[in-house]
């Protein structure tokens, strides 16, 4: 059996001379049983014909982003919704750019812009515009966002130079897809209950306790785990943001709701992440009718919370336990207490409070630490590092399973 098989790739064809190595490419990835549709730039169609991909494909390949016979022109958001991953080879340094703000001109720019699943790009250029300081910062912005970069290797290139900047050969991307698409499989059968976003705790019908948790991080370890072939429950506080494909989003307010709606589905669960902020306390009293201003004002008596991520920890046949710690100060020593006052099996600390990362923002830095070991990443995006992080989880999970007591 091929490498891919079931895999709907969507080709993107830019225009560069390596355009004639995609055709190689997409036969290679239609012979690992991959299907594939091809779409192409109007430059590429200057170094290659359409014709030579449909006959490698088997499928008719998309040009045009308004094409009057394709019906209500919407090619962009079908291709977008049938893809389970976009690769773009050969990327050209202008079609790089495009991508990195966002230009929709044409139907692959605005496939990329409307497509919600992993981007693989193989540059192929010139070595003086791999370097130029524009293509630089556009690289190190697309890898921010989660695009995976596929070369460029080094090498004679089609100007007469030799150096960074050409094409991978159709193998060497074949090869690449094919260890991506395995890793992406770090969590293939095993069921994962991620809990995100803040909780409110009411004190009459209009008024709540909060806290500035945007859920961005949870959501992106839910996503993360659904990638790597995990069966993923969200339990999810009030949020503003789209619900991740492939997952069971369970919606609650409070903490005790959160609390509830864990301990009735964690049973049978291999791993718990506790991404949620959930809140300590809660009000003694709520108020069925909207409180009055008065001139003295109101004393709210809080009691704690019931702790979720302890109460999972501490269950007879707990499942791999990890728990967030959002801190301020004393960060090490402040997540490792909770690792062992909790008895997590990992504990994910970040700074919360300073300029950048943190709650609101699409970016952090994290400081991860078990029984025995550590680990530091710094500033990137929240997409990314939920990636790394379930890589992570699923290797601790492996070595976790084998201790004599599991
Ligand atoms: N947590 C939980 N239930 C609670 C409070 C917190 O499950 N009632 C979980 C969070 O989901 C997170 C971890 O505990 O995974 C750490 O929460 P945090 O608020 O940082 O720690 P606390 O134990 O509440 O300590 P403190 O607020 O003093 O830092």
């Amino acid at each position: 059996m091929g490498s891919f098989p079931n895999k709907k790739i969507l080709l993107g064809v830019t225009g560069g001379i390596a355009a004639y190595k995609a055709a190689e490419l997409a036969r290679l990835l239609v012979s690992e049983q991959a299907s594939v549709r091809v779409v192409m730039t109007g430059s590429a169609q200057s170094f290659v014909g359409p014709l030579t991909f449909q006959a490698l494909t088997g499928n008719p390949v998309a040009t045009e982003l308004l094409d009057a016979d394709e019906e209500a022109s919407m090619e962009h958001i079908r291709l977008a919704r049938w893809a389970d991953c976009i690769v773009i080879a050969p990327a050209t340094a202008g079609f790089i750019a495009k991508m990195r703000i966002g230009l929709a001109d044409d139907l692959l720019s605005t496939l990329c812009l409307a497509a919600d699943v992993p981007l693989l790009v193989a540059p192929a250029m010139n070595r003086a515009m791999w370097s130029s300081p524009a293509t630089v910062e556009n690289i190190r912005v697309l890898r921010e966002r989660g695009i995976v970069l596929l070369g460029p290797g080094k090498g004679f290139q089609a100007c007469g130079e030799q150096g960074y900047g050409r094409m991978l050969e159709p193998g060497e991307i074949v090869g690449k897809l094919d260890a991506l698409f395995s890793r992406d499989h770090v969590m293939a059968g095993l069921s994962v209950l991620v809990t995100a976003g803040p909780t409110r705790e009411p004190i009459d019908p209009v008024r709540y306790i909060t806290n500035r948790s945007s859920g961005k991080m949870g959501y992106e370890v839910a996503r993360a785990a659904a990638r790597g072939g995990a069966s993923v429950t969200l339990v999810s506080g009030p949020v503003c943001l789209p619900k991740p494909d492939g997952v069971v989003v369970v919606e609650i307010e409070t903490a005790d709701e959160m609390y509830r709606a864990v301990m009735d589905r964690v049973q049978g669960h291999d791993i718990y992440i506790g991404a949620a902020a959930v809140a300590d306390y809660s009000v003694v009293e709520t108020s069925e009718r909207k409180m009055k201003k008065s001139d003295v004002a109101p004393q709210l008596l809080l009691t704690l919370t019931r702790d979720i991520l302890a109460n999972v920890a501490g269950l007879e046949q707990s499942p791999f336990t990890v728990g967030f710690a959002a801190e301020t100060d004393d960060l090490e020593a402040n997540a490792k207490q909770k690792l062992a006052a909790k008895k997590l099996d990992m504990i994910v600390a970040n700074q919360v409070g300073g300029e950048e990362g943190g709650f609101e923002s699409d970016n952090n830095a994290l400081s991860i630490f078990w029984q025995g070991g550590n680990i530091e990443w710094g500033m990137a995006s929240k997409k990314i590092l939920a990636g790394k992080l379930i890589a992570l989880v699923a290797e601790r999970y492996s070595q976790w399973m084998t201790l004599p007591n599991k």
